[in-house]
């Protein structure tokens, strides 16, 4: 599994730039990706940019050029519920545009005229992760499920913020999260928003956006390490019994590779115990590719594909 990680701008990538194992980097469209390994997960990191258009072209890309399989969004947000303080966390339940408004010929406030469809839901496993990681980092801030609004605007006004909480029962908002949560559905690839009160999106957001950026952008991070940490580790857990000169073992192993999937070789010719434990799965010959109790002999993509989804 590939999990990307996307913040709007440096100070929300930094901490995870440096924790980064084993890294390589890649530029598309302007966006640089880092993929390496993250408390053993394999991820590709990139900074999209601010608003929803860059958000929008960056998680296409992760999609489509870096395969990933879940989508975190990482970083600060102004805080829409009247109970929520600075350095709070909030883990999307959904996500919608609050600047889509084309109300004046009829549609709802949010809606994309056309569709059925414009309230995104972030992907149940992952709030769960989220919501766990959040319970263990310690420290006064609280961490709450909620919608998030996003909009091609910095919000600094207090009347605002009222009537957009009024309006779409929000708890913050930001300028990136909806896009992303919707290129991700449109891809049915899970999602996650992953955000940390910066500041209270009124007269003093300026200030305290500056002020407390760095501090949220912590917070956000300690979240999505702890996700990681907690989702089942992906290097060492996928073993390849194989051999040299085995073409099926090398086409197994150009698999993993290709799909990013980090895995232990162990060739049978070396170790005894390595005989025997392809024995124990009820195999003679190479290659067995084992992840936890289950195993697939040979090479056969469509079993690979199921074995590994299942891991
Ligand atoms: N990100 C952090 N604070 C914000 C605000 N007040 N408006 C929009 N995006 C933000």
């Amino acid at each position: 599994m590939r999990i990307g990680i996307i913040g709007a701008m440096d100070e929300e990538i930094a901490l995870y730039q440096a924790a980064m194992k084993k890294t390589t980097s890649s530029v598309r469209a302007g966006i640089t990706y880092w993929e390496g390994i993250l408390a053993g997960q394999n991820v590709v990191l990139c900074k999209s940019g601010v608003g929803k258009v860059n958000a929008s072209v960056c998680t296409q890309i992760l999609i489509d050029q870096y395969q990933v399989d879940r989508v975190i969004f990482t970083g600060v947000a102004g805080a829409v519920h009247p109970e929520l303080e600075i350095g709070d966390i909030v883990v999307s339940t959904d996500c919608l545009q609050h600047d889509m408004d084309v109300t004046a010929l009829g549609f709802q406030p949010g809606q994309i005229p056309y569709q059925e469809k414009w309230v995104w839901e972030a992907d149940a496993e992952l709030v769960r992760l989220a919501v766990r990681a959040g319970e263990t980092i310690g420290g006064e801030s609280r961490v709450i499920e909620g919608r998030i609004l996003s909009g091609d605007q910095f919000l600094a006004d207090r009347e605002k913020v009222k009537r957009l909480y009024e309006q779409f029962s929000a708890h913050c908002t930001e300028m990136e999260g909806a896009a992303v949560a919707q290129v991700c559905a449109m891809n049915e690839i899970p999602f996650v928003i992953v955000r940390s009160m910066s500041d209270k999106a009124d007269g003093s957001a300026h200030v305290n956006f500056v002020e407390f950026t760095k501090l949220a952008a912590e917070r956000s991070f300690a979240i999505v390490s702890g996700m990681l940490q907690n989702m089942t580790p992906q290097s060492a857990q996928v073993i390849v019994y194989s051999t040299k000169g085995c073409i099926d073992c090398d086409l197994v192993k150009q698999y993993l590779k290709q799909r990013g999937i980090d895995h232990e070789v162990r060739d049978v010719m070396e170790r005894q115990e390595y005989r025997d434990e392809v024995e124990r799965f009820g195999f003679l010959g190479v290659p067995v590719t084992v992840v936890g109790d289950k195993a697939v002999k040979g090479y056969n993509p469509a079993e690979l594909d199921q074995l590994l989804q299942k891991g």
